[in-house]
């Protein structure tokens, strides 16, 4: 029977999964993640790693895994936490998550777009802080989003279905992504693709859905907010290292731009500390995925992977 070690906590959903197709996970069942030296312990001698995001699954966790190691499945759609050539290298094949958590995720995009734009959390904060306040013609406003224009960057599922939200709020939408999306979900949206200069200048809201990989590290810093316009707000519901974050503090408190809503941290979970003090932003500790049923998705179908990979069979959702 092949070993699979499933190396955070995941749903039972997933172990039910793993135990049905008569396999035996050696599961880490607490809360709190494993140290890297208790990982780099527990590995040794698998064949298949369910991993979390927070695993960074390198050359030196795949050497301490050994030769043996087939598959590594992550319960993410981001895999940016594995070393994809260091696996690819080893012949050892990496799969994620995509699909379950779009709605979701789009979900919290949209929840982000709104908070930001309309003060929901710097108005929260004046209830619970027993801040005096009264109703006026001119307290806390806002900008609404009713005809004003979202830029995508990355308009793959979850884009997608942040667009469909946003047009729902009247908003218009462009896109910047490497490839072309269907045409029919073109013209449902009326999105147009525009380069990221463009889609920089002309977007009310700029919201991110590409993935984290060399190419797009650090894709929005100094340059981009400044060809943002002062009204326009940044909202980040991928990856953290997508943007930097030291060059957003300096964009907000030099009004290069109007906000930022952020779900996910250059350094997570570690914020920096130049948005913790401001009322412009809007953060969240990365709940893009977190119901219920996507966690129990996510697991199912990380676990249906690791049980296709061990009876030799092709895997549901291989990355690359
Ligand atoms: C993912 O799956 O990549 C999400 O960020 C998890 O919440």
């Amino acid at each position: 029977m092949s070993k699979i070690v499933v190396t955070g906590k995941i749903p039972n959903a997933g172990l039910e999964v793993l135990r049905n197709a008569g396999l035996d996970p050696q599961a880490w069942s607490q809360d709190v993640a494993m140290t890297r030296e208790e990982l780099l312990k527990q590995v040794q001698g698998a064949e298949i790693l369910v991993t979390l995001l927070t695993e960074k699954v390198d050359s030196e966790l795949l050497d301490a895994a050994g030769s043996q190691l087939k598959a590594v499945c992550n319960v993410a759609v981001g895999y940016n936490n594995i070393d994809v050539a260091a696996c690819k290298a080893r012949g050892v094949t990496v799969t994620n998550t995509p699909g379950v958590l779009t709605d979701a995720t789009a979900d919290i995009a949209l929840a982000l777009i709104l908070m930001v734009t309309r003060r929901l959390a710097e108005g929260e904060r004046v209830i619970r802080s027993k801040t005096p306040w009264q109703w006026g013609m001119h307290y806390m406003l806002g900008t609404g989003v009713t005809n004003r224009v979202l830029g995508v960057v990355g308009m793959g599922a979850i884009g997608i279905a942040t667009a469909r939200r946003a047009k729902a709020c009247g908003m218009s939408v462009v896109y910047h992504s490497r490839s072309e999306i269907d045409s029919k979900i073109a013209s449902e949206l009326g999105a147009k693709k525009v380069s990221l200069d463009e889609l920089l200048s002309g977007s009310d809201v700029v919201s991110i859905h590409c993935p984290s990989n060399e190419s797009t590290h650090h894709l929005i810093g100094a340059p981009q907010f400044k060809k943002m316009k002062p009204t326009a707000f940044l909202v980040n519901t991928a990856r953290g290292p997508i943007v930097d974050e030291q060059a957003l503090v300096d964009a907000l408190k030099a009004k290069e731009i109007a906000g930022a809503g952020l779900d996910v941290f250059e350094f997570e979970p570690k914020i920096n500390e130049g948005l913790l003090d401001r009322e412009d932003v809007v953060l969240i500790p990365h709940l893009g995925s977190a119901t219920t049923e996507t966690r129990d998705a996510m697991a199912m179908l990380a676990a249906s992977n690791a049980v296709a990979i061990a009876s030799g069979k092709s895997p549901l959702t291989p990355v690359g």
